[in-house]
């Protein structure tokens, strides 16, 4: 097995009982920090996930804090009317449409850089990246912030890194050779400082343009180019797979606490009742 509370280059993987809550809460009772967060929410998306999405990070995601979501749609006349709680807020901005979802996936990345680069360095200190089809079951907070975070995968945070899921062709800017890698990371979810978002999502947007000149896809889009960001540069705070969880079946003992549900089926909607 191998060492899940702290990697080989120090940084920590946070669980449900790595941390002292009322420790980190003094902590930052005195920071007066904002957190940013970004969600696509385009094509059907946009109707099936975005309203649990929001309703559920406004119950459970840094609650104490205060937060922006911001929403960037294709569609701005179907965002849902929600009402947050008195520290949260969303602004919502325009893109435009991509035909498929690995090209939304992927210019996720270059629109994440504009708007750090327009407006959310002013106005966070701290920034995460999620995917819309998840919901928050219970505390996402405080523990998880640092200066570049990132998210075990659920399905291979166990394996050995010849198992996951790389890139595995030269030609790509995303390759991560046999015999290397650290972790398998989920691209639902990373985050940090705005300057250091910034750097992730410039890296890997160049790495995504680049192997579209040579007329290559990596074979998990932006995720493997993510990961191959993350193998060059290692994250300094790790969100254990209690903070994504993305299998639907069964539950290891080691995972306690459930804070967000990936691939999460809003089935309610997906059968048409609404
Ligand atoms: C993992 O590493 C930490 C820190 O070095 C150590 O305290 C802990 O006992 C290790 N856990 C296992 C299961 O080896
Ligand atoms: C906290 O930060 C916000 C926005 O960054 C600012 O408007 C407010 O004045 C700050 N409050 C205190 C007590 O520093
Ligand atoms: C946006 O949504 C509205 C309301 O559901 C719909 O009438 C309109 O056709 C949509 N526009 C586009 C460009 O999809
Ligand atoms: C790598 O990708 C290139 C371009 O798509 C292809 O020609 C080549 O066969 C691939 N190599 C391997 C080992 O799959
Ligand atoms: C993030 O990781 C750094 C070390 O890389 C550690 O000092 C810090 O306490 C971590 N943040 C949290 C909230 O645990």
């Amino acid at each position: 097995m191998r060492n899940l509370s702290i990697t080989e280059w120090a940084a920590p993987i946070v669980w449900h009982d790595s941390y002292d809550q009322s420790v980190l809460e003094k902590y930052y009772a005195h920071r007066n920090i904002t957190v940013g967060l970004t969600v696509f929410a385009v094509g059907r998306y946009l109707q099936y996930y975005l309203g649990r999405f929001l309703l559920s990070a406004d119950k459970f995601f840094m609650t104490d804090q205060r937060v922006i979501i911001y929403i960037m749609t294709d569609n701005f006349s179907r965002i849902p009317w929600v009402s947050l709680n008195r520290h949260h807020t969303f602004k919502v901005f325009q893109i435009k449409q991509e035909k498929r979802w690995q090209d939304v996936s992927m210019m996720r990345m270059k629109t994440i850089g504009e708007h750090i680069v327009d407006h959310i360095q002013h106005e966070v200190d701290f920034l995460f990246c999620m995917d819309v089809d998840q919901v928050f079951r219970n505390r996402y907070g405080v523990e998880t912030l640092g200066e570049s975070v990132a998210q075990l995968h659920s399905f291979w945070y166990q394996e050995y890194p010849d198992l996951f899921p790389y890139e595995r062709n030269a030609s790509s800017e995303a390759d991560i050779p046999r015999g290397q890698g650290d972790f398998y990371y989920h691209a639902a979810v990373f985050g940090g400082t705005p300057a250091q978002v910034l750097r992730i999502v410039r890296e890997c947007a160049k790495g995504i343009m680049n192997d579209k000149k040579n007329n290559f896809e990596a074979v998990r889009h932006d995720e493997s180019h993510l990961n191959k960001y993350f193998f060059l540069h290692k994250p300094t705070n790790i969100s254990s797979p209690e903070y994504c969880r993305a299998s639907p079946l069964g539950r290891p003992s080691c995972i306690k606490s459930v804070r967000l549900s990936w691939n999460f089926k809003n089935y309610e909607l997906l059968r048409g009742k609404q």
